[in-house]
């Protein structure tokens, strides 16, 4: 056992199960198993149960989030893919709970299995998860990624350096009763150590001084290496996650051009942007920059830690229409691009990453590879990983003109 499934092992066995009420877990559980996402159950759930004290409502996220994440583990341990033995094998067999039978309603027990060895059972994944962790990271690698991504990872804030420093805002969170030490990799990068954090309701929060931004989405929009005065094109801004960051950088000297096909995101854009005092930023037609990111639509296997069942909501067929997107992104970008050019995505699959970055250098000999300083793969192009670097996992190749 790795140290991540420790920890999950251990927080399992943390949850106060006696306070479970059956009534409303095994409904919520049963709509996640048929397709409903976790989250939303949850908060169904807790909606419908106002009157539940602390311990119940801990026991109920933890059953519907843990049956969602451990559903094929968990039939491998029952025996069964039914909704009250699935949540049985979860206090037994992985909370370690000799109660679970009274706990659950199980009167005829299943027979005890030691872990199961293949990763899917292992880690709980689809089959074609499984064997595209294996293609793309070796036995190895599969199975140190699968188990990091049974963990939810840590918290990491971006500080908004047009506000204030990353030292002085882990001394603001420390006087708002929020512990953080500083990332190890991204430069304005603060890891929250306080469990569960509430970060909405820090004064801090309302007064823009941060940003919540995973550690390795830093370190991609860190790539661009944006200098004050610059003129900066973020072709798929999104909500913003990275034309803030890119802000930052500038100094607010310059400008940050924002362009996103999806005009609700643009809207949370221009909201955080406003929070942020990110005043460079203008959503605006994509024109010709010193720097451009193509922060590209992707697969998104690399985020895979941040929802329990999203492996279990992801298809394989839905991600084989992203590699011509990304090439027609990059032919978008290549003549806006006067100095360098970033492409990243939060994946994993070499179709979208690697055979993407190729083909584009092959058609564009005037743009040079770089070698990135931070996170290099063997054949020169950007990658963190959950189990390497404790973040979500990016890719990113990077290129000036020649
Ligand atoms: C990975 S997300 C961007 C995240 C964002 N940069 C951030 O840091 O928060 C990819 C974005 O690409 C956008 N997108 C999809 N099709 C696009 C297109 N044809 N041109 C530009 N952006 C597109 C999506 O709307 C989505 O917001």
């Amino acid at each position: 056992m790795g140290p991540a499934m420790d920890s999950i092992i251990e927080r399992l066995r943390g949850v106060p199960w006696e306070a479970l009420r059956l009534d409303l877990a095994l409904p919520a559980i049963e709509r996640v198993l048929s397709g409903s996402a976790a989250e939303r159950e949850v908060d169904r759930s807790l909606r419908s149960a106002r009157d539940l004290d602390r311990p119940g409502r801990a026991a109920l996220v933890e059953a519907i989030f843990g049956v969602a994440l451990w559903r094929r583990r968990l039939a491998f341990h029952a025996g069964s893919p039914e909704a009250r033995l699935l949540l049985f094998a979860l206090l037994r067999d992985l909370a370690g709970r000799e109660d679970a039978g009274a706990l659950c309603g199980v009167a005829q027990e299943p027979p005890r299995r030691p872990a199961p060895e293949p990763l899917a059972d292992r880690f709980s994944l689809p089959d074609w998860l499984s064997a595209l962790f294996v293609r793309e990271l070796g036995p190895e690698g599969a199975a140190a990624f699968a188990e990091a991504i049974c963990a939810p990872g840590p918290v990491c804030l971006r500080a908004n350096t047009l506000r204030c420093s990353r030292e002085e805002l882990a001394g603001r969170l420390t006087a708002e009763g929020l512990t953080t030490r500083l990332a190890l990799l991204a430069r304005d990068g603060l890891v929250v150590t306080t469990p569960r954090p509430n970060l909405l309701g820090l004064a801090s929060a309302r007064a823009g001084l941060f940003e919540a931004q995973d550690e390795g989405s830093q370190l991609l929009g860190e790539l661009v290496a944006a200098e004050p005065g610059e003129t900066i094109l973020d072709l798929c801004a999104g909500a913003g996650g990275k034309s803030l960051q890119l802000a930052a950088h500038l100094q607010n000297r310059g400008a940050v051009i924002a362009h996103d096909p999806d005009q609700e995101r643009l809207q949370r854009l221009a909201r955080r942007a406003a929070k942020a005092f990110a005043t460079c930023i203008e959503v605006a037609v994509p024109r010709e920059s010193d720097r451009v990111l193509v922060d590209a639509p992707c697969s998104e296997l690399g985020t895979l830690r941040r929802g329990p069942d999203a492996r279990w909501r992801k298809g394989e067929a839905a991600a084989a229409g992203f590699p011509a997107l990304q090439r027609a992104l990059l032919e978008r970008a290549a003549p806006l691009a006067r100095n360098r050019l970033v492409y990243g995505t939060c994946t994993l699959r070499r179709e979208e990453n690697e055979d993407v970055a190729l083909a584009f250098e092959q058609a564009h000999p005037e743009f040079l590879r770089q070698m990135p300083a931070v996170c290099p793969t063997s054949e020169g192009f950007f990658r963190c990983l959950p189990y390497l670097h404790d973040t979500d996992a990016f890719f990113a190749a990077i290129w000036d003109r020649r």
